[in-house]
């Protein structure tokens, strides 16, 4: 099934002290959704996108990821659910220095279980993925901001998950190595990935066929796509 729920958020607050990041959200998100998170800087984006990759928990409220209610899941069992269905991308690459992109790529699979020789043919798969077969052994600070996006996105889809969740993924970038990033995205998603752009850039959101906008902490206008902006789906269809 393509509709299935990947995220849903119910009513779901964070505060920081007195601080309201978030407030009341609902969202579904469905599979095979490309949908922009847009908002001005401190309007709560991160904060949503660490709560629905489950990078933290909220105040009140419920969190569903694949089915999953996130609150019922204790920390371990939260990050297996994480290791097989999130990538993330940030918009500081976090990539290590001095670290060829081979590996970087290749370490994203190293509790995997898997063979070393097996974790390098699958790095090296996802880097001519996003287009960077010639880029294999070099370090970051051989690589253009673009490029190194583009190893980080490797990195993130290389256990297929089902969810991609990118926060300002094109911040750091000038427009040209953003465009490209951008493009690769879409190529993701028409592979059949779910994808979570979250960006302060009104005319990057307007690219993507849904728009959630966020202002103070708050949704303000869902443009829909394939999910609804309002209600969630009962629970007995989740299942
Ligand atoms: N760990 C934290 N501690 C305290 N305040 C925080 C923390 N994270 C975020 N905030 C505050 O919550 C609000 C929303 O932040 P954030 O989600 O990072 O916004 P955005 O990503 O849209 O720029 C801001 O006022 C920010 O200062
Ligand atoms: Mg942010």
């Amino acid at each position: 099934m393509t509709d299935r729920p990947v995220v849903e958020l119910a009513g779901v607050s964070k505060t920081y002290g007195d601080v309201a990041a978030l407030r009341d959200a609902d969202l579904v998100i469905r599979r095979g959704e490309l949908l922009a998170i847009v908002g001005p800087s401190g309007s709560g984006k991160s904060t949503m996108l660490n709560i629905m990759g489950t990078l933290d928990r909220p105040t009140k409220g419920t969190v569903r990821i694949d089915g999953h209610d996130a609150a019922s899941l204790t920390d371990r069992e939260l990050s297996a659910l994480r290791a097989g269905t999130i990538g993330f991308v940030f918009q500081q690459f976090h990539l290590a220095s001095g670290v060829p992109a081979l590996d970087s790529v290749a370490d994203g699979l190293l509790y995997s279980g898997r063979p070393r020789g097996e974790r390098r043919r699958l790095a090296e798969k996802a880097l001519r993925r996003v287009g960077l077969g010639h880029r294999l052994y070099h370090e970051p600070h051989q690589l253009s901001g673009g490029e190194k996006q583009r190893v980080a996105i490797a990195r993130a889809v290389l256990g297929d998950p089902p969810l991609l969740l990118a926060d300002e993924p094109t911040g750091a970038l000038d427009s040209r190595s953003g465009a490209v990033v951008i493009e690769l995205l879409h190529e993701l998603h028409e592979a059949g990935t779910t994808v979570v752009v979250i960006t302060h850039d009104r005319d990057i959101a307007a690219t993507l066929p849904r728009e959630v906008r966020v202002k103070d902490g708050r949704l303000e206008h869902d443009s829909g796509g394939a999910g609804t902006s309002t209600s969630l789906v009962p629970e007995e269809a989740v299942r």
